[in-house]
């Protein structure tokens, strides 16, 4: 079954030799796209689906979430707007909520989140354990993330729990914890940070999760500054993630690197934090991705809209840094880049139809619901 998406008025490719089309096309044959170009050339196709001039960009790719979870934050944040500060203490609220919640309650909250996001033009999910913190929680948050997101991270190094001493706690996680959880995940992930994991324990963690296999992602210098980005770069990380606090030798560092700058402009906004400086990461030659940080402590939002609107409004980023950021970069935080956040011949069919001519309408419309359609694996889901 193949679809000719016609009357493209703008088509943003992520690809570097057709670059962004106006009067475009663009055949989805099953999962794949099979054509992109010109609407004057498009064969044909066993259905057809005009768009009047529309615009259309890749799926978002929302690289980074934490979206296994339970319970309630909405005082906490009520707090915070008050004057409270964040800490990473708060993670504790959601374990115990989460320890208390059966497997099909989890399931219910992730999947409502991913439809969510879905709606909204998320295409490619990725999503984390890590309110868990016990070996049996941390594995069943693994196993059901895995039933509704595309990528899974383990973070057993989210926050040392009630009852433990850190460095006993960093062995269980590096040793029992990552052997259960291992099998289920692609990723690991340690929140490096005042509060939650120092750079030994980090790294500790992070060198047991490579020895098993699996990729390596950070959380870094989001409430401070401090040795997170270092360490990623050093372990060679596919990202670290924050990036809000960054010494002029993190911002040399990643650009010297194929560690990708995921930032969070919505958990920045919702932590009262100052924005990421994403003008010198991107001026430097670093790779810069946005992701929403859904969860429901720090950030949440499923909108990757709103993280992009405010990229632009509010951190030099231009509307074409920005999309690309939240698409393509999202896609090369999580190594799949090559048929993943890209509009190409070969390259999987997730594409957003936005209610807008252009992808500034992104950033000239901030907070107005431009989603218009949507196709996940070449099915319209919108
Ligand atoms: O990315 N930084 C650590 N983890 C989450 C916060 C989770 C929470 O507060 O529940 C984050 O912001």
């Amino acid at each position: 079954m193949t679809v000719l998406v016609t009357g493209i008025g703008e088509l943003t490719t992520n690809d570097d030799e057709l670059g962004s089309l106006t009067d475009a096309a663009l055949v989805i044959d099953g999962e794949r796209v099979a054509w992109v170009g010109p609407a004057a050339g498009a064969p044909d196709a066993d259905e057809r689906v005009e768009l009047e001039g529309r615009a259309v960009l890749p799926g978002w790719v929302d690289s980074h979430t934490h979206l296994v979870f339970a319970g309630d934050r909405t005082a906490e944040f009520a707090a915070r707007m008050a004057g409270k500060p964040y800490t990473a203490g708060g993670i504790a609220v959601t374990v115990r909520a989460t320890r208390a919640a059966s497997d099909e309650q989890l399931a219910e909250v992730l999947r409502r989140h991913a439809d969510e996001a879905l709606r909204q033009g998320t295409t490619y999910l990725e999503t984390k354990t890590g309110y868990g913190l016990t070996t049996a929680d941390e594995l069943r948050s693994a196993r059901i993330a895995g039933q509704h997101a595309d990528e899974v991270t383990f973070l057993g190094a989210h926050l040392v729990p009630e009852g433990w001493q850190a460095d006993a706690y960093v062995d269980l996680v590096r040793g029992e914890m990552l052997d259960a959880v291992a099998p289920h995940v692609r990723w690991a992930d340690v929140f490096c940070e005042t509060g939650a994991f120092d750079e030994d324990q980090s790294r500790a963690v992070l060198e047991a999760a490579r020895d098993r296999g699996l990729g390596l992602r950070v959380h870094g210098n989001q409430l401070g500054h401090g040795p997170g980005v270092r360490l990623a770069v050093e372990l060679g990380a596919a990202s670290v993630d924050h990036c809000t606090h960054l010494a002029p030798s993190d911002v040399d560092a990643l650009a010297g690197s194929d560690t990708v700058a995921t930032l969070l402009p919505a958990c920045d906004l919702s932590t009262r934090q100052p924005l990421p400086d994403a003008r010198s990461l991107l001026d430097a030659g670093a790779t810069v991705a946005l992701a929403s940080n859904c969860n429901p402590g720090s950030s949440y939002t499923s909108s990757m809209a709103f993280c992009v609107a405010t990229a632009v409004l509010q951190m030099r980023m231009t509307v074409e840094e920005a999309v690309r950021a939240a698409t393509w970069g999202g896609a090369r935080a999580l190594r799949v880049e090559d048929t993943v956040g890209v509009l190409r011949t070969g390259a999987s069919a997730d594409l957003q139809v936005l209610d807008a001519p252009s992808i500034t309408h992104l950033a000239y419309r901030p907070g107005v619901p431009l989603t218009h359609a949507v196709w996940r694996r070449g099915v319209r889901v919108r």
